[in-house]
């Protein structure tokens, strides 16, 4: 078999991470193996984000960036997968005449089938079919994980919510989950690859398996955390509305749950969150904070904010304010309102003035930031468990080289916190072997700084990896 390689632009949220090593476990018994660079694919594929605009945006220009390749090699293989190729459908192919083929999100185990019939035809196609329910042939394991300790698992796929706002319910189609031991085969399969953490991937997990008859969340949860060797579970993304007891509970049952949630509150405001379709109040969600926070004192608490929907007052906005500050985020993720298409909110009225939008993102943002940067200070002197994710690489976050100047012979290492907090420190290995080694380990770190975004930490010296 020749080997040919597979570009991959992945866009959007962890569920598009997963079914990019989803397309890449798909196409590699074809002999696609990856590869970073542009020029030498022969397959480029974009998996694609409709949340906002400006994500479906982002995905067209990148297309638009491909058409020298295209015209260089004309065997390229140029496609658009996930959420916004699921929206537009056969309308990219006119929009984008060097597109070959356009596969939407329930279309990524037929995508072999797909390939080979380009290579043989040079036909240009287009599948966006949908399905209700989810086969057992829908998911394969493979080789790709998603980074060096820690892999994403879907779950469940779809929305049955149809918050007013979001493009989601129509691009992923219904709610529909996995047989659960499907799901801890492929968490077995993926630990004896050296994964020692899970992020459990839906939109919204605390309905897993009711439609089904599959068990509740909470059960999946005491599955999963059964799986020997396996270190650490998290999930994402749990609804406030059914945010149930029983999966508060969790957090003190089972010992591989991570301290961590993310709760989309979204506003802070009951008129906004009524016409959002969310199905929740203010104090509900203050209540379950609570409980949750009564339960486990160190959780972090995540969410997301949207500013400016159709009809936020100056007090509405207020209200949003002063639940972020009542209750004391670890951080949070602020958007802009965008309408989407189908969304009903797109149809609403009152729509909030562009400029009012962005003043309102910058409140909220500069307000977390010194929350944030709080929330850090006040882990500095303790020590926390790492899960060591592998050497820091700078991309994303601020180079602490200054901090560490007085060490510089040593590596900087990355690793999070049970929190979800990022933490660089510095280790004595530098052989490539011993990478391999700490990678994956769980080290006691001991936090001698706060950054706005990370943490900075110092190894205890009595320990070495084993
Ligand atoms: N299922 C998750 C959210 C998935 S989308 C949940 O229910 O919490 C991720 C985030 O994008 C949402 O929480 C919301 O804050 C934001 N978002 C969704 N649609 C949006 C839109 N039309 N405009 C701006 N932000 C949006
Ligand atoms: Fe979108 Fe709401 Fe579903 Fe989340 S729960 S994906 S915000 S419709
Ligand atoms: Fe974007 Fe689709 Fe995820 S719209 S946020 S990639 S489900």
């Amino acid at each position: 078999m020749t080997i040919k390689r597979l570009y991959i632009n992945t866009m959007g949220c962890q569920m598009n991470v997963y079914d990019s090593g989803q397309i890449k476990n798909r196409l590699a018994p074809m002999g696609y193996v990856p590869t970073e660079k542009l020029d030498e694919a022969d397959v480029i594929i974009v998996n694609t984000c409709s949340i906002r605009d400006k994500a479906e945006q982002k995905a067209f220009s990148f297309l638009g960036r491909l058409a020298p390749l295209k015209k260089r090699n004309p065997e390229l293989i140029v496609g658009m997968g996930g959420c916004v190729a699921q929206q537009e459908g056969k309308r990219v192919l006119k929009r984008m005449p060097y597109v070959d083929l356009v596969f939407g999100t329930h279309a990524i185990s037929r995508l072999p089938r797909i390939i080979e019939r380009i290579l043989e035809t040079r036909c240009r196609v287009v599948d966006i079919e949908i399905s209700e329910t989810i086969s057992p042939d829908d998911f394969v394991a493979g080789p790709f994980a998603q980074s060096n300790a820690s892999a994403f698992v879907t779950i469940m796929r779809g929305c049955d919510n149809y918050c007013t706002y979001c493009i989601v319910p129509y691009v992923r189609g219904r709610e529909s989950s996995r047989p659960m031991e499907d799901i801890v085969s492929e968490i077995r399969h993926l630990v004896s690859n050296g994964i020692r953490e899970v992020t459990l991937l839906g939109q919204n997990v605390n309905s897993y398996g009711q439609k089904e008859g599959f068990g509740r969340f909470a059960r999946l949860l005491a599955e999963v955390n059964a799986i020997d060797g396996l270190e650490r579970i998290r999930f994402t993304t749990s609804h406030p509305k059914d945010f149930s007891a029983e999966l508060i509970q969790c957090f003190r049952q089972l010992g591989k749950l991570c301290h961590h949630i993310h709760l989309p509150v979204q506003s802070g405001s009951d008129q906004i969150l009524k016409r959002m379709n969310r199905h929740y109040t203010r104090q509900h969600y203050m209540d379950k904070v609570k409980q949750l926070k009564r339960v486990c004192p160190d959780i972090a608490i995540t969410s997301d904010i949207i500013v400016g929907f159709p009809g936020e007052t100056d007090q509405d906005f207020e209200d949003t304010l002063t639940l972020i500050k009542q209750i004391g985020f670890d951080g949070l993720f602020a958007f802009i309102y965008s309408d989407r298409p189908n969304a009903p909110a797109a149809r609403f009225r009152d729509k909030v003035d562009e400029t009012v939008k962005r003043e309102r993102l910058q409140s909220v943002l500069a307000s977390q930031e010194s929350a944030t940067l709080n929330k850090n200070q006040a882990l500095v002197g303790s020590i926390q468990e790492i899960l060591v994710d592998g050497v820091n690489n700078h991309k994303t976050d601020p180079n602490p080289d200054e901090f560490f100047e007085s060490e510089a012979t040593s590596l900087q290492w990355t690793g999070r916190t049970s929190t979800n907090k990022i933490v660089h420190f510095r280790h004595g290995l530098k052989q490539s072997d011993d990478n391999q080694r700490l990678t994956g380990q769980m080290l006691r770190i001991m936090i001698v700084e706060a950054l706005p975004h990370c943490l900075l930490g110092r190894q205890l010296s009595s320990q070495a990896p084993v």
